[in-house]
């Protein structure tokens, strides 16, 4: 039977999912099952954060999260949503996320397909959630490699750069909810159609545009930058340099909005190190590596200034990492910065 054109163009992101599946000969359906229950979790946190102000779950909730930070009660929603969804499908080995010191390992279960980790930033931006402000979730998914499927996972097993990652991506809850995803073959948009529940591919194949168009930073920083950061956020501001004439300021505060912003209109985003503290701010598992890869396969690039971000190889769950990501011609050049002040 042959399709009709406007079903052929009705294109989900279970059946792209699974047509991606098909271009690889050795892939089993497992690592598709991992994506599809990201997206299954996912629509369930954007009921909940739709749903947020009418059912009074805003506001701290009074504990706070291994980051030290503040953790609102839509984050322990999210968290729990993710864990949930993972925690029911065999080919998931283990995850870590933001949320919780510790990672989850799902062992001893009968199973001889390829297994995967996940790592995942449950609610990001959602210290703007009470500002009815763009917040999303980041997730990055890694084949989980030991010789047999029943060894216990270890916290070691996650600390692979976000070069080896199989899949990254994330899924923003704005004006519309959008599922973007890569799996080192392009960046994917999806925008979940509220009628029928279902993404539906709306950006094929995201490429980041070649102009400085938006320049995001929380420039109230900027005596806390080195000199290096200095210049970079000066030349993008002030220089008569034509890449940047047409850069404006743009900063939500919600990485993922933020990032979104900027892969399709172009630009940079940058968290640098407070030399004040010596501390980055971003994680390198939850939010820096996914956002990294995406970044790269929309033929951007994401840098710490001397390392791309895609190289680093964690030693810690919570590792945070000064980060520089957008334009490939923008992040080589803070590259060369700061080789200059070095
Ligand atoms: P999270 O809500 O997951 O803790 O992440 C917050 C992050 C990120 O979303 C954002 O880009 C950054 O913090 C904003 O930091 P400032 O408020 O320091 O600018
Ligand atoms: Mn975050
Ligand atoms: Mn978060």
């Amino acid at each position: 039977m042959t399709r009709s054109s406007s079903f052929r163009d009705f294109e989900t992101l279970e059946s792209y999912i699974t047509k991606q599946q098909k271009l690889h000969v050795n892939v089993r359906g497992t690592f598709s099952q991992v994506l599809r229950r990201i997206g299954v979790a996912s629509k369930i946190i954007e009921s909940k954060v739709r749903k947020a102000g009418l059912v009074d779950i805003l506001g701290v909730n009074g504990s706070v999260n291994v980051q030290g930070e503040h953790q609102v009660k839509l984050d322990d929603m999210a968290n729990s949503i993710m864990k949930a969804a993972f925690s029911v499908i065999p080919s998931i080995a283990g995850m870590a996320t933001e949320e919780e010191e510790d990672f989850t390992a799902f062992d001893n279960i009968e199973f001889d397909g390829s297994r995967y980790l996940v790592m995942f930033d449950p609610l990001d931006g959602s210290s703007n959630v009470d500002a009815n402000v763009s917040i999303g979730t980041i997730f990055a998914v890694l084949k989980y490699d030991k010789a047999t499927s029943k060894s216990s996972v270890t916290k070691e097993d996650f600390f692979k750069p976000g070069r080896t990652l199989s899949a990254a991506g994330y899924v923003i809850y704005g004006s519309s909810t959008m599922f973007v995803y890569t799996t080192g073959q392009g960046v994917h948009g999806f925008t979940l159609d509220p009628e029928i529940g279902e993404f539906v591919l709306s950006h094929e194949n995201i490429k980041i545009p070649d102009q400085c168009k938006c320049f995001s930073a929380n420039e109230t920083n900027y005596n806390k930058w080195d000199q290096a950061t200095k210049e970079f956020a000066d030349t993008i501001r002030y220089s008569d340099d034509k890449r940047y004439q047409k850069a404006s300021s743009r900063y939500i505060g919600s990485l993922v909005a933020d990032f979104h912003r900027n892969l399709l209109y172009g630009g940079i985003y940058m968290y640098p190190t407070d030399v004040t503290t010596n501390k980055p701010k971003l994680r390198l598992l939850y939010e820096c590596a996914p956002l990294a890869m995406i970044a790269e396969q929309a033929g951007g690039m994401a840098s710490t200034g001397t390392q791309n971000i895609l190289d680093i190889v964690p030693n810690q769950l919570h590792q945070r990492v000064p980060i520089v990501i957008g334009n490939k011609k923008d992040v080589e050049f803070y590259e060369e910065l700061v080789k200059k002040y070095s």
